[in-house]
């Protein structure tokens, strides 16, 4: 059976300027791998070394088809110090996105991806009063330089596993545990960064659309009322308390009440970044969500023990339509497999998924594949593998791999076969 796309459906990868640019000791994670946290040894300084190599990786988009290409703008590379502008910077991502327009490859602009500079670190992050004024400020400067040549933007990439890993578990920077004070504050501030990016986009380019990238998984509980009490307290901690403050306005509590930034709409589609479920075991004194989180038993799992669970991204995406009725956009989707085993049924049975929900009328628009090619993947550094592109770190040569043939001749076609 052939499952077909939309004509104006689109296909594309997804990156993150820390984990692949290389050679920007300006920021956050450059601090954390000198300090030896990266589980690997591995260090940011290096990731893919795409800073110097950005000519030759638009072959990378050329071979896979890509209809569009989410990248992401490394903040303390634009601004250095506070108020100082790179416009050397800001040059080499303008032609960088001359020259996916160029070759007909839509650009969408992630604004803040985990890294931040040094400086905004050491004034507190995102727990500075003014942070989101910050934010806003170099927000304004990019759309004001790059803003002709670019319509869609995310403001903010998953805040909820930011502050989840920052805070929480102390495993990124600012690398606080149990910090939960801090972390809902952070979340406040986050939220206001959001808002005011929206604005400012917006003023700058009435067209834009601006959106998050949420990342949305599935809470099952293992049975029970107390496991059935703690997914529903995750689910709407870990994500409808984003998802509502950042789409409508609307602070549900933990995080607040009412509508304190204005009762506006914030996003014209919601991303989702979908990997993985957890199965959600209650338990009396497992923390305020009262609950552990387990992987389903005998379930398919990837290289880092992630469920593989295709069904939940219908569920997510169904859900997020009745709650929003907003495009959808599958902004990441991926799979950590270093032997390129499982990755072209992973992709097959996602997009089944998402197909299936386009048949039910429900507007799911674009697809990102996480990722274009191996990269800096945070604490797990360069050994979890994601990449439609295998990369060599050393020499970085990029090679096709058989899960990227796969992609490429899907996003030609505009189609997939799947058994009936
Ligand atoms: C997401 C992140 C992305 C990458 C993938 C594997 O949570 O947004 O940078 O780490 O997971």
């Amino acid at each position: 059976m052939t499952l077909r796309f939309p004509e104006t459906f689109l296909f594309g990868t997804a990156t993150a300027s820390l984990q692949i640019e290389g050679g920007d000791s300006n920021n956050t994670w450059y601090e954390w791998s000198q300090a030896g946290h990266i589980k690997d040894g591995t260090h940011s300084i290096r990731a893919c070394d795409h800073w110097q190599r950005i000519d030759a990786d638009f072959r990378l988009h050329e071979e896979l088809n890509s209809h569009t290409y989410r990248m992401g703008l490394e903040w303390s590379r634009i601004e250095p110090q506070e108020g100082v502008f790179s416009e050397e910077a800001l040059n080499v991502y303008r032609r960088e996105i001359e020259g996916l327009v160029q070759r007909r490859i839509v650009p969408l602009v992630t604004l803040y991806h985990f890294s931040l500079p040094l400086w905004f670190a050491r004034m507190g992050g995102w727990n500075h009063p003014q942070s989101a004024l910050y934010f806003w400020r170099f927000v304004q400067r990019v759309v004001g330089h790059l803003g002709d040549l670019v319509q869609d933007w995310i403001t903010l990439n998953e805040p909820n596993i930011y502050l989840t890993m920052g805070y929480l578990r102390g495993e990124w920077p600012p690398g606080l545990k149990n910090a939960t004070a801090p972390m809902f504050d952070a979340a406040r501030r986050l939220v206001e960064a959001h808002v005011l990016a929206y604005r400012a986009i917006h003023l700058q380019r009435p067209d834009a659309r601006v959106g998050v990238a949420h990342h949305l998984r599935i809470f099952d509980p293992t049975g029970g009322p107390l496991s059935a009490l703690s997914a529903y307290l995750h689910e709407r901690i870990f994500q409808d308390m984003f998802l509502q403050a950042m789409t409508r306005g609307r602070f549900i509590a933990p995080l607040g009440r009412g509508y304190p930034l204005g009762k506006e709409k914030f996003a014209d589609f919601i991303g989702v970044n979908y990997y993985t479920r957890d199965m959600v075991r209650g338990k009396w004194g497992g923390g305020p969500l009262h609950g552990v989180l387990l992987v389903k038993k005998g379930a398919p799992v990837n290289d880092l023990g992630w469920e593989i669970y295709p069904r939940g991204l219908s569920r997510i995406i169904t859900r997020l339509w009745k709650r929003y009725r907003l495009p959808i956009w599958i902004t990441e989707n991926g799979i950590c497999d270093a032997r390129d085993e499982v990755r072209p049924a992973y992709i097959a049975s996602h997009l089944r998924e998402v197909h299936r929900c386009i048949q039910a009328g429900i507007p799911v628009e674009r697809y990102y594949h996480w990722t274009l090619l191996d990269n800096f993947e945070w604490i797990e550094g360069e050994s979890a593998r994601f990449g439609l592109y295998h990369n060599d770190f050393e020499t970085q040569t990029r090679t096709l791999r058989e899960s990227g043939r796969f992609f490429a001749q899907i996003a030609r076609t505009r189609s997939l076969e799947v058994p009936s």
